[in-house]
């Protein structure tokens, strides 16, 4: 279900210097399955092998209503505690192919970046949004707590008190305080003039020596706190414990079959 048949849910446009990275499962508002994961994880790859004529990269997502609503909560539900750390060392396996790629990356964001979508978007060097874009960690309605990265990289975007209010709500920010919150780099319009805008930024940022903002997306990266890897091993252990509780089964069921959840706090 919420597949869209005949298409790869994830392909890769190239235009000059710049190369696009679809995420193209708009009936499941490009929900992150493990085969989009892959497939993620797969066209980084194979823009590395190319890199030296790719001097930025954008991450969009398809069908105008979302960027991401998530990793894919299907895949998740029926999830035991050590395939729940599978399913986030997966996600923390994208997001440190994005942080390895030698030039820089830039999540533009029309519509929903939520849970996974809004891990997927922290772990590129720069979120372009549109007006219309809403921006969340709703793990915990669902019994579950952020798995690709939110625990760790949102804090060090927004600051610890504001993520803490994110993450222990699961409340929606719009595009404006994602922006004066330091989530968002640049505010646009539209879509169009989203992209046009993120085209512009990697053309500004290919007329400087490509070697320099190589390495400085390098220490950019390795200086931003606590080394990621270390700090993502602790959201690897909580998420699978989130998978011990009959809340999150409750939750997850819930959203599923379109009900509200009733929490039993166990
Ligand atoms: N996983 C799977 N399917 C999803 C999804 C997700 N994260 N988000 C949306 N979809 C599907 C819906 O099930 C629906 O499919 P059907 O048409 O087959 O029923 C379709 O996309 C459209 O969604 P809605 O009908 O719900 O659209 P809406 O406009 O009413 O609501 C929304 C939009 C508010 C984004 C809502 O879809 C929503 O709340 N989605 C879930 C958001 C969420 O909880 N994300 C966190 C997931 S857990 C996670 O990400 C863990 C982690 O950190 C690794």
């Amino acid at each position: 279900p919420g597949t869209d048949e005949h298409r790869p849910p994830v392909r890769i446009e190239r235009d000059g210097v710049v190369a696009t990275v679809v995420i193209d499962r708009p009936k499941a508002l490009n929900a992150l399955s493990p085969d989009v994961l892959g497939a993620i994880a797969d066209a980084f790859d194979a823009l590395r092998s190319e890199a030296d004529a790719v001097r930025g990269v954008i991450v969009v997502g398809e069908g105008g209503r979302a960027f991401v609503a998530g990793a894919d909560i299907r895949s998740l539900s029926t999830l035991t505690p050590d395939e729940g750390a599978e399913a986030a060392r997966l996600g923390h396996r994208v997001a440190a192919a994005i942080e390895a790629f030698p030039a820089p990356v830039i999540a533009c964001v029309d519509g929903f970046a939520l849970g996974g979508g809004l891990e997927l978007a922290l772990a590129c060097d720069l979120i372009y949004a549109t007006e219309s874009s809403w921006f969340g960690q709703p793990e915990v309605r669902l019994g579950l707590i952020p798995g690709f990265g939110g625990t760790v990289r949102l804090p060090r975007a927004v600051g610890l008190s504001l993520a803490k209010e994110l993450i222990f709500t699961g409340r929606r920010i719009d595009a404006a305080t994602a922006e004066s919150a330091g989530l968002v780099a640049r505010r646009f319009g539209d879509r169009d003039a989203l992209l046009a805008g993120a085209r512009a930024t990697i053309d500004e940022v290919a007329a400087n020596a490509w070697t320099a903002v190589a390495l400085a997306k390098r220490v950019l990266v390795d200086a931003a706190g606590t080394p990621t890897a270390a700090a993502t091993e602790f959201e690897v252990a909580g998420f699978a414990d989130a998978f011990r509780t009959d809340d999150m089964r409750e939750g997850v069921a819930a959203f599923i079959e379109k009900r509200e959840p009733e929490f039993s706090g166990r």
